[in-house]
């Protein structure tokens, strides 16, 4: 949108009585699906078409029974899906998303990228990481869509929402009030994934026997996860080096957990810590906040964040835990959350805890 216009609260173009068209792009994929599911049996939207390349022609309960979604996926035909479609959700890989969204973008249609194409502002950074951009001229016009950090501002008035990585999501959650007051210092990021966040795809790394029974560090190197944790770290105002992060895979379907080894600019008691989260995110029906450490279990199949903050410890660090879902909070109610905000609908509908 023009700069300083705003977009009429729950305005889905010239008719604003009906409910707004969604289509998915990359339903068959994990996060499409579930995408798919949540706009189907939302009381607001209209899903009005999902896509697939390989699986044209089935229908999503055929592939996916538990999601309950009767509609058959199409190839994309982008003149045909985009009219009087209001929004969509890609579901696409990085590099794929980037150019549909521009597409539809250009076409009037509001877009939720799931992907990393429009997350990183700066060019040299997401190229750093991803290699080169397919719609470079739109990177930094995205609105980053985690509301709690605090874009729903941004998201209401976002033509492109680009959804968060999902380890992100629980490092920024669960390190912001940190950000904000100051406090962080250094960071070691400790993270856990179930296999989901790896796509539909099996790999050597994914596969069954690899996974079961078993728990491995993976990039050690260094992940792309880590750039978009600095950047939103940054833009909460914090001043420190790049994050260290480190991703597991452990054995688990759904679910995501990082441990965040914090040094901090001053000491900081438990009470003053656990204080600065309650005020944080005491409106925040999807934040919920802990004394103990989570397991991937609490949240699952939930739109919620569940965090909780350690000081007071022997070794003088804080030490914070968050979990998610990461085809949840991670990605796809995520998602319907971002679309709830643009189209002016409760935050939480079709998605409450
Ligand atoms: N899984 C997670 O936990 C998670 C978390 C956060 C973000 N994300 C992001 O969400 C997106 C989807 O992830 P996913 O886990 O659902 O992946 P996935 O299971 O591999 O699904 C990818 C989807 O995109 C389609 N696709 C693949 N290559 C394509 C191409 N070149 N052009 C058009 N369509 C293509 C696939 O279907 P066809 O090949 O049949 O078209 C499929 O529907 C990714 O960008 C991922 O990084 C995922």
């Amino acid at each position: 949108m023009p700069n300083g216009e705003h977009r009429e609260s729950g305005s889905v173009g010239p008719t604003t009585d009906r409910a707004p068209r969604v289509a998915v792009l990359g339903a068959s994929g994990y996060a499409g699906a579930l995408a798919a599911a949540l706009l189907q049996r939302h009381p607001r939207f209209e899903l009005t078409a999902i896509t697939s390349r390989s699986d044209a022609g089935t229908r999503l309960d055929a592939l996916y029974p538990r999601h309950r979604v009767p509609l058959v996926m199409e190839e994309l035909e982008l003149d045909r899906h985009a009219e009087g479609l209001d929004a969509a959700v890609v579901a696409y890989p990085h590099h794929a998303a980037a150019p549909v969204v521009a597409a539809l973008r250009e076409r009037g249609v509001r877009v939720v990228d799931l992907s990393a194409d429009f997350r990183l502002r700066d060019r040299d950074v997401y190229e750093r990481w991803y290699g080169p951009h397919e719609a470079p001229e739109l990177l930094g016009t995205a609105a980053y869509g985690i509301p709690e950090l605090g874009y729903r501002d941004a998201i209401r008035d976002a033509d492109v929402v680009a959804n968060p990585g999902c380890f992100p999501t629980a490092a920024l959650l669960g390190l912001q009030p940190l950000a904000r007051a100051g406090l962080l210092d250094d960071v070691v990021i400790d993270a856990k994934t179930g296999v989901s966040g790896a796509g539909r795809a099996a790999t050597d790394a994914t596969h069954y026997v690899s996974v079961s029974e078993n728990v491995a560090a993976y990039k050690v190197g260094g992940h792309r996860h880590a750039p978009e944790i600095d950047q939103e770290l940054a833009a909460l105002g914090a001043q420190l080096r790049p994050v260290a992060f480190l991703p597991h895979l452990v054995p688990v379907d759904q679910g995501e957990l990082i441990t965040a080894y914090v040094r901090t600019t001053r000491d900081a008691a438990q009470d003053e810590l656990r204080a600065l989260y309650a005020d944080a995110y005491a409106d925040e029906p999807f934040v919920e906040l802990a004394d103990v450490p989570a397991g991937m279990r609490d949240v699952t199949a939930t739109n919620i964040c569940r965090v909780s903050v350690h000081g007071d410890r022997h070794d003088g660090r804080v030490v914070v835990c968050a979990v998610i879902d990461n085809l949840w909070k991670g990605t796809s109610s995520q998602a319907v959350q971002n679309l709830n905000l643009m189209f002016g609908l409760p935050e939480d509908e079709g998605i409450a805890p």
